[in-house]
């Protein structure tokens, strides 16, 4: 019994301080932004045979230190297609182009920047984004810090949502971008 209720308190402090709870009970404040636009990233790791990495989008620059277990150090450069749907043979509407580098020693986290670049008729111009990614969160937000062209001067936020994992070699982010300074 007495275990019982530890673990109904355990889970209930699980629940109020894991970050997506955090988000959601804040978001309710937001106020409604003047521009969403949800898009899908796909990136292709750094596959270790020549075949597989002639179709890679990015390539692991550095490789982890030995501080930890988490890739401490590890910093991947990626030039990936953005879609709007979830088919990585859609395609693409834009690039995603710029970093993420393992940045926590005691888990799994990354610290994001690039630009989302558009180039196309519907969209020309840029959406550049940074900020923490802890991995093991079901949903992250980031901060859209600019934009220019069609996204001159933009603000906001991107909540990452993992999508789907293939090994090593493949996963697929869901980016809802909420702007909440549109001109
Ligand atoms: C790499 O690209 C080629 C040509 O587009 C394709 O035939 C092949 O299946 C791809 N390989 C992988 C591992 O995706
Ligand atoms: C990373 O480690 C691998 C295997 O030990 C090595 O072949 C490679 O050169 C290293 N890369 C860098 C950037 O240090
Ligand atoms: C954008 O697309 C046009 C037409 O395809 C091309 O001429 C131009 O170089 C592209 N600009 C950038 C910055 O990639």
């Amino acid at each position: 019994m007495k275990g019982l209720v530890v673990m109904t308190f355990c889970f209930f402090l699980l629940l109020v301080a894991s970050p997506s709870a955090l988000a959601s009970r804040k978001s309710s404040k937001y106020p409604k932004p003047c521009k969403q636009i949800v898009l899908y990233y796909h990136d292709i790791l750094f596959g270790r045979t020549r075949n597989i990495l002639s179709n890679s989008t990015s390539y692991r620059i550095t490789n982890a230190t030995n501080l930890g277990n988490y890739q401490f150090g590890s910093l991947i450069i990626f030039d990936d297609p953005i879609t709007k749907d979830e088919n990585l043979r859609s395609p693409p509407v834009a690039a995603a182009q710029g970093l993420y580098v393992y940045d926590m020693r005691t888990d799994y986290s990354t610290f994001f920047a690039f630009s989302l670049i558009f180039n196309s008729t519907e969209h020309k111009g840029t959406i550049n984004i940074m900020g923490s990614d802890p991995l093991g969160a079901p949903t992250r937000d980031l901060s859209v810090v600019g934009g220019t062209g069609d996204f001159f001067m933009a603000r906001g936020i991107v909540t990452f949502t993992t999508e789907a994992i293939e090994s090593i070699e493949y996963f697929r982010l869901k980016m809802d971008i909420k702007l909440y300074e549109c001109y």
